[in-house]
């Protein structure tokens, strides 16, 4: 099963992703995170990458499919969901010539959806861990020890990019650019629509539900 998750900055996309890796052995492909290691290694990519993220704008399209196409390459058979990419229609359009190059085929687009209010919490109480990337938050998934990660010790901080003026911009990127998505994959099929609220438990058990009945 390979899988394309999308929707708003905050849907719970890392989270789901991270359900679905363990429990589906799938491999997590996210633009984010590559972009955010190729930043904390600071490699060429990473210094492209930087000022884009820290506005809250999309990376350009050329550099992000570049580092998708590699990825994908490298994948030898294992299953993969797609976290944040496709972005926007150009994106998807590449990713459709990618996946024919390279022999491979997407089973379903899933869109996760939030409604903006509560996203705007989700994403202001978001903690990570700058060493290993976990996800915490405040309020519903705060690490054992304040400011420690349960996984690996490092530092729990905020996501430079989920400061409330970076966040809007993230919003009126995905409104403008990533929301016109699912009108494309509603004609380019299979495609579900998931509700992301309650427990990430209760949205997990929904989401291996749609892709069930997809499957079949
Ligand atoms: P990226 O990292 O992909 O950010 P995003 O799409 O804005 O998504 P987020 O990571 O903010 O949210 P999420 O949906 O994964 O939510 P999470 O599970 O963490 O991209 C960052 C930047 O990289 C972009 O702005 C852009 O610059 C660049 N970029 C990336 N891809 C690109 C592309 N294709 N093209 C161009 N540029 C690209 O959850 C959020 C919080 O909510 C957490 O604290 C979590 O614990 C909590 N939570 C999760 N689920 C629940 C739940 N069910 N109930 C309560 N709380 C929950």
């Amino acid at each position: 099963m390979n899988l394309i998750l999308f929707g708003p900055p905050g849907a719970g996309k890392g989270t789901q992703s991270e359900l679905l890796i363990k429990r589906m052995h799938m491999r997590q492909i996210s633009t984010g995170d590559l972009f955010r290691a190729a930043i904390k290694n600071q490699t060429p990519l990473g210094k492209e990458a930087k000022g884009y993220l820290d506005a809250g704008k999309l990376v350009p399209d050329s550099v992000t499919i570049g580092l998708v196409r590699e990825v994908l390459g490298q994948l030898k058979g294992q299953s993969f969901i797609l976290d944040g990419f496709p972005r926007n229609v150009a994106q998807a359009e590449a990713l459709g010539e990618l996946l024919k190059e390279l022999n491979l085929k997407v089973d379903t687009s899933l869109f996760l959806e939030v409604p903006l209010d509560r996203l705007l919490g989700r994403l202001a109480g978001r903690r990570i861990c700058k060493n290993c990337g976990a996800v915490y938050h405040v309020q519903n998934k705060p690490p054992q020890k304040e400011g420690v990660c349960d996984t690996c010790g490092g530092p729990v901080l905020q996501r430079p990019d989920d400061k409330e003026e970076v966040v809007r911009t993230r919003l009126e990127t995905y409104e403008a650019s990533t929301k016109p998505l699912k009108e494309y994959y509603k004609a380019h099929g299979p495609y579900v629509e998931v509700n992301g609220l309650g427990t990430s438990e209760e949205v997990y058990e929904r989401i291996s539900k749609a892709l069930q009945v997809k499957a079949h």
